[in-house]
């Protein structure tokens, strides 16, 4: 595991795009999970620019995103369809028809099924992108997820929904559900980056890092994979 703590999220973001870039300079057919929220976004720049300075195409990337609301439609600007599209296909240039985002409609569980059948038809997941939630969540793996948990429906936590209200006009208007790759998903990528910024991760950052490895704390699996990179400010890393 290795920890990098940045001053400036614009150096973090330019880090983790250098590495993102070089994974897929490494394959002729590389896979890409993609993360929303807050925490993705400079990487999301970063990658952009380095492929950009270094002439490099992103339209043959395959992506995978972590999650989706469940009953949310697809157009919904805060669906994460919507965010995915917005925040990473068109600033990175990536090809629409390869980016993949689970489908929280209609028959979720049989989604879910086919999403990870999708995942490992692709060769699975060449680097996965991961941000943290406050309650140490993983995608939407809330604490109690098995450490071996496949993609799947999970009721979100009223943390989860209060910390994701601001992107709604009331929290009533929120999802209470969502479909997300599990935390077994997850640890099969076969290279994983975390991102965490501000001072109201670092907890989740120390819990994951030093605390217990329990599934109370679903980051703390992360310390079962080979190949994990975090990324921090130093906000998030100031309880280390
Ligand atoms: C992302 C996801 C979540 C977020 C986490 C942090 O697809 O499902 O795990 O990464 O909630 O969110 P931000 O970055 O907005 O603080």
């Amino acid at each position: 595991m290795t920890i990098q703590v940045f001053q400036s999220l614009a150096e973090l973001g330019k880090s983790a795009g250098a590495q993102i870039v070089a994974v897929i300079e490494g394959k002729p057919d590389p896979v890409i999970g993609l993360a929303t929220g807050s925490s993705p976004i400079p990487v999301y720049q970063g990658w952009a620019a380095v492929a950009k300075e270094r002439g490099i195409a992103m339209d043959h990337v395959v992506c995978f995103a972590l999650d989706e609301y469940s009953g949310l439609e697809t157009e919904h600007p805060e669906s994460y369809h919507s965010v995915i599209a917005r925040d990473a296909t068109e600033v990175i240039g990536l090809n629409p028809s390869l980016v993949r985002v689970p489908c929280g409609l209609g028959d979720v569980a049989a989604n879910a099924l086919e999403y990870d059948e999708a995942i490992q038809a692709a060769s699975g997941i060449d680097l996965q992108i991961l941000g943290i939630g406050r309650n140490g969540h993983l995608g939407f793996n809330e604490p109690g997820s098995p450490f071996d948990s496949r993609t799947r429906e999970i009721d979100l936590m009223p943390e989860t929904i209060a910390d994701n209200a601001r992107f709604f006009d009331s929290i009533t208007q929120v999802p209470t559900k969502a479909i997300t790759q599990g935390l077994g998903t997850i640890l099969e990528a076969r290279e994983l980056i975390v991102v965490a910024t501000g001072e109201a991760k670092a907890p989740a950052v120390a819990a994951a890092l030093k605390g217990p490895e329990s599934v109370d704390l679903p980051g703390s699996v992360l310390r079962r994979h080979s190949n994990v990179t975090w990324y921090l400010d130093e906000a998030a890393a100031s309880l280390l």
